[in-house]
């Protein structure tokens, strides 16, 4: 599946911190359930690189990616854990060229006009706009609008239900990103109910 598929799919993707194996099968049938397909399933943790396996073995329909994706090793790895999408919060060259061999669908991340450029000069258009609240938010992607207009953002960093619609209802912004669909304390107190209602609620409210 291309990057920009992946997103078109995702509208809302949980940026999730995997910190117990076992119950992250659970969390990610729980936002499937819900109706959130695509997961980003952070490197930030050690269990990452299993849960990725995992998830991709125990849940079939969703669409399992690797998040915070910092190198080319790093990059290799999730590839062979069966990642189908991996993002980066920020861009280096190498980091591209490991992604280009390898033709996975890859979103490297960008806050400024300089960082487009280089990730634009490596062929990619469809990227992650991190951190989007920091680095301007709606402002900012409205600018980038004018100026690259072929390239599509999956915002993330400070948002959430609240403000996702600001987001979203942007012409060049195909999903945004966001750990309130998995937020650590429900998921360390096992409480499916409650992230199935987030998920549900969340995605019901999507304007766009
Ligand atoms: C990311 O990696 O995309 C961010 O850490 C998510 O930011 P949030 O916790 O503000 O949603």
């Amino acid at each position: 599946m291309k990057a920009k598929e992946i997103l078109q799919k995702g509208k809302i993707i949980p940026v999730m911190i995997i910190d117990e194996l076992q119950s992250s099968v659970e969390l990610a049938k729980t936002l499937v359930n819900s109706g959130i397909e695509v997961l980003e399933i952070t490197l930030r943790t050690k269990e990452a690189l299993e849960a990725i396996k995992l998830i991709s073995k125990e849940v079939p329909n969703a669409i399992v990616g690797a998040g915070t994706v910092l190198n080319a090793k790093q990059l290799e790895s999730v590839i062979e854990a069966g990642a189908k999408f991996a993002i980066s919060p920020g861009f280096n060259a190498t980091l591209a060229q490991e992604a280009v061999k390898n033709d996975i669908a890859f979103i490297p991340g960008v806050a400024t006009a300089s960082e487009l450029m280089n990730a634009l000069e490596w062929g990619f258009k469809e990227l992650k706009f991190f951190p989007a609240k920091l680095a301007g938010g709606v402002a900012m992607l409205k600018t980038f609008a004018s100026v690259f207009n072929e390239v599509k953002f999956c915002p993330t960093g400070g948002i959430s239900c609240e403000n996702m619609n600001e987001y979203l209802s942007l012409e060049n912004v195909l999903c945004v990103g966001g750990s309130w669909l998995s937020p650590k304390e429900l998921v360390l107190t096992k409480k499916w109910d409650e992230i199935a209602t987030i998920a549900r609620q969340s995605l019901a409210l999507i304007s766009k």
